[in-house]
């Protein structure tokens, strides 16, 4: 018999690369998502790049009915929660938002999966857990500093969560992938990072800055102590971090977790500078990226990047694709939805 994993968020940017890659290596796959932040076009591209007619319901994980009636319709052994918002700003300003759709959801999905037996959980955690780290590369045994947004506070919680409900229940398991900074796009261009409005995280800024559709690129301090004096973070191609869920179900499937509920830094190990990344893209895709440098953005880290052996060892994941080949996806989905030639 086929695995089954309910994707939840399997519209979103990460969602919808996850569900190609389970569909490829041979699960079923059941997206929910309730398009805050995504279309059914991310979910016709699943099913356009991978041929399989990927069931869909559209569902709010804060509603426990919409939820529960998943649960019934659907047998699914795991669940890979990606449903969640993520802007650091708009978390300071609507804390009670964040902490209902990331902490509130997680529970709902959490209590069902008790009540039905579902046992596996995939949690989408995220470097920002370690804050500005003492000691670089942070490893999983990096102490997490106390969050400075209530987006960051949500993934300390909810990993929490996770940690205290599967050491409750017998036979659930958990792991949480850090994911450190994702980017890129599927190399189909059918689905990529789309954000709506202007874009907060880098590369979209960068891709939609080569299209035109922004001025230029505000390059957000170079007075850090970094080689150039811009920011460090490691860059994960969403690719190959889609991998490593499908890794992690695997591992819960076949019980090789050396503990109920495990933890693991996803990222490539290599710090890039805001401003090689931005003269990066520039070369391998030969367009013109305008930017400036302008003040430090608050509550950015200086640099953050991963210590990635657990994951390569224990895990038998490793990040494959090169920064050049990632940032070549970028920005070939961006024209194809921009109609760029
Ligand atoms: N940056 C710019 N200009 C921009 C956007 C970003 O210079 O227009 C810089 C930032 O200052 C930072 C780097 O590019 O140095 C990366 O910024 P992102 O916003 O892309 O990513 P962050 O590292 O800030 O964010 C990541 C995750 C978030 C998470 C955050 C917490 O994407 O989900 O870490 O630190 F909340």
């Amino acid at each position: 018999m086929k695995n089954s994993v309910l994707v939840t968020g399997g519209a979103g940017f990460i969602g919808s690369h996850t569900a190609v890659e389970l569909i490829n290596a041979g699960f079923d796959v059941i997206i929910v998502d309730n398009f805050s932040n995504s279309d059914m076009a991310a979910v016709e591209g699943v099913r356009t790049i991978t041929g399989a007619d990927v069931p869909f319901e559209k569902a709010d994980c804060n509603s426990r009915e919409e939820l529960e009636k998943i649960f019934k319709k659907y047998k699914f052994d795991s669940v890979i929660h990606f449903a969640a918002s993520k802007a650091v700003g708009e978390s300071v300003e609507k804390p009670l938002m964040y902490y209902r759709n990331n902490v509130g959801s997680f529970v709902n999905i959490l209590e069902l999966m008790n009540k039905h037996g579902v046992s596996n959980m995939v949690f989408s955690s995220s470097a920002t857990v370690y804050g500005q780290p003492d000691v670089l590369p942070a490893t999983e045994q990096t102490p997490r500093k106390p969050a400075t947004s209530p987006y960051g506070n949500t993934k300390q919680i909810c990993e929490d969560i996770l940690r205290d409900s599967v050491a409750a229940c017998e036979g659930m398991k958990g792991i949480a992938l850090r994911y450190f900074n994702p980017i890129g796009a599927h190399p189909s261009a059918l689905i990529g990072e789309l954000p709506k409005g202007v874009p907060n995280n880098l590369v979209p800024f960068i891709t939609q800055t080569a299209a035109g559709i922004r001025k230029e690129l505000s390059v957000f301090g170079d007075d850090y102590n970094t080689p150039d004096g811009s920011c460090l973070r490691d860059y994960i191609d969403v690719v190959d971090l889609a991998k490593a869920h499908v890794v992690a179900v695997r591992r819960m499937i076949e019980n090789k977790g050396k503990a109920k509920y495990e933890i693991f830094n996803i990222g490539t190990g290599v710090p890039v500078s805001v401003l090689e990344l931005v003269n990066t893209f520039q070369k391998v895709n030969n367009v013109k990226v305008p930017y400036k440098i302008v003040g430090r953005r608050q509550g950015d880290v200086e640099a953050v990047w991963a210590d990635t052996k657990l994951a390569n060892t224990e895990l038998g994941w490793k990040a494959e694709r090169s920064l050049d080949e990632t940032l070549a996806a970028a920005w070939s989905w961006e024209k194809r939805v921009r109609n760029i030639k």
